[in-house]
């Protein structure tokens, strides 16, 4: 008999590392975001930051998003280039390219490319010739926003409106632009934004204490669709004291943004609506590597004793350091973060091999959700082609503490955490007819009006 055919059913017992050798494949449809990918034309739809500002001095910068090897950059006229990376004379890479008063000079033979991929001159070429009229080098539309650059990828009738959301300019905001890459996919980089019990673990971790004392605290979780499309909301409240409960909102907007509140956070002081400390855009750079982009929102509405250094926010840079790689392969051992633990999901995370449990809800719901969209039954998650209106994206995070003194049973104040997540959501979505102030103070209103009633007792 054959060594392979002696092995004739699957072990139940312990010792199980034999029949579970075999790691499954990787979910292609919600992972992979080369061409032609239903993922990936499906975050083509979005503009996408691609690099940053600073990368555009004097000099192109090869970046590569979602597989496709293409060049950015800024002529001497201020114009934002985002073109393909290979020549279209003969493929040498414009990275070597001349910044030019107007456009990017090939290295090799000279020829010119505008940021739209016009081909402005072919220097080697007679003075008759029609060449450069005769088709156009393969170019994106950029834009500059906040110490980003911005590309869209998709197909040019379908182009959105530039994004806006609802935090970007409350309370004297300034926004600060930073860049951390991952290497691994980057659907384990936004699943994160819908995971709350990571942060119970991995942040208040027997090493450190990466967040304040107040994430150690078991939350009651919810997750929440938001009104309108914009994605699904993770919600969790935690009872900090005896009088005060702290809710904290954090948005994952579709499809590869998350909104987050600020790791200083302690809820040990009343509250309502503290607005986002972070926006991110979790970018592929292909299958196997992401790259964060954001800005860091810094007002002293949101963390008013952080004192952020805007100095160590930049490229590979952010205040809350578990976003970023450790110094050392040891000290990543020792005292993990989210880089960590993000990249150690394997390259590509196998869903086939995970075992979710309840508080994998919001992941699954997700995932559900990106799912529902690529097999064209949400199409309410598609954004609709630019009409220059400005739509203002109304975001959800946020942290809230109110004075709801605890409950003498512990399984009835364990519920009534439940009820105050509950109704601070219900809060927030009444207000999604309202802008700006008007809806902080609609909400404020709101909440004051929850904690009289919870907060008074049965
Ligand atoms: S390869 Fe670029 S001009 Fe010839
Ligand atoms: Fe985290």
């Amino acid at each position: 008999m054959a060594v392979q055919d002696q092995i004739t059913s699957v072990g139940a017992g312990a010792y199980q590392g034999y029949f579970k050798r075999d790691v499954p494949r990787e979910d292609p449809e919600l992972t992979h975001v080369g061409s032609g990918t239903a993922m990936g034309e499906y975050l083509r739809r979005f503009w996408q930051p691609v690099c940053m500002s600073e990368d555009l001095a004097d000099l192109p910068k090869a970046i590569r998003i979602m597989g496709e090897d293409l060049v950015a950059f800024r002529d001497k006229s201020d114009q934002i280039g985002v073109l393909h990376r290979h020549c279209s004379h003969r493929g040498t890479s414009l990275e070597y390219g001349i910044v030019s008063e107007r456009g990017l000079r090939c290295c090799y033979h000279g020829w010119l490319f505008d940021a739209d991929g016009t081909i402005l001159d072919t220097p080697g070429e007679p003075p008759n010739s029609k060449l450069k009229d005769s088709f156009r080098h393969g170019a994106y539309p950029a834009r500059e926003e906040g110490g980003l650059i911005f590309a869209y990828m998709g197909p040019t009738e379908l182009q959105p409106d530039f994004p806006v959301f609802d935090g970007y300019d409350l309370w004297d905001t300034r926004m600060k632009s930073f860049e951390v890459t991952f290497p691994c996919n980057w659907l384990q980089v936004t699943d994160n934004y819908v995971d709350p019990i990571h942060s119970m673990f991995l942040h208040s971790s027997y090493a450190s204490t990466q967040l304040t004392e107040s994430f150690l605290l078991r939350p009651y979780c919810h997750f929440f669709e938001t009104p309108g499309g914009s994605g699904i909301t993770h919600s969790t409240t935690r009872r900090t004291t005896g009088e005060l409960v702290w809710n904290r909102m954090n948005h994952a907007v579709t499809p590869n943004i998350g909104e987050l509140g600020s790791p200083w956070e302690e809820g040990l002081e009343p509250a309502l609506f503290r607005r986002v400390y972070a926006t991110r855009w979790s970018v592929p750079i292909d299958d196997m590597n992401t790259v964060m982009f954001g800005w860091r929102h810094l007002n002293d509405f949101v963390d008013p004793w952080s004192k952020a250094d805007e100095g160590g926010i930049g490229k590979n840079m952010v205040d809350f350091d578990a976003q970023v790689a450790r110094p050392t392969y040891e000290a990543g051992q020792r005292d993990p973060g989210d880089w960590e633990a993000l990249t150690a999901q394997r390259p590509i995370a196998v869903h086939a091999a995970e075992n979710l449990g309840s508080t994998d809800v919001g992941v699954q719901a997700r995932r559900r959700m990106l799912r529902q969209v690529l097999n064209g039954e949400r199409g309410d998650l598609l954004p609709p082609p630019a009409d220059g209106e400005s739509r203002p994206i109304r975001t959800f995070s946020q942290d809230t503490t109110l004075r709801i003194p605890r409950r003498p049973d512990r399984n009835e104040d364990w519920a009534l955490l439940g009820e105050v997540g509950r109704r601070i959501n219900d809060a927030i979505a009444a207000a999604d007819h309202l802008r700006g102030e008007d809806r902080q103070i609609f909400v404020e209103r709101r909440l004051a009006e929850v904690e009289a009633e919870l907060g008074s007792g049965p």
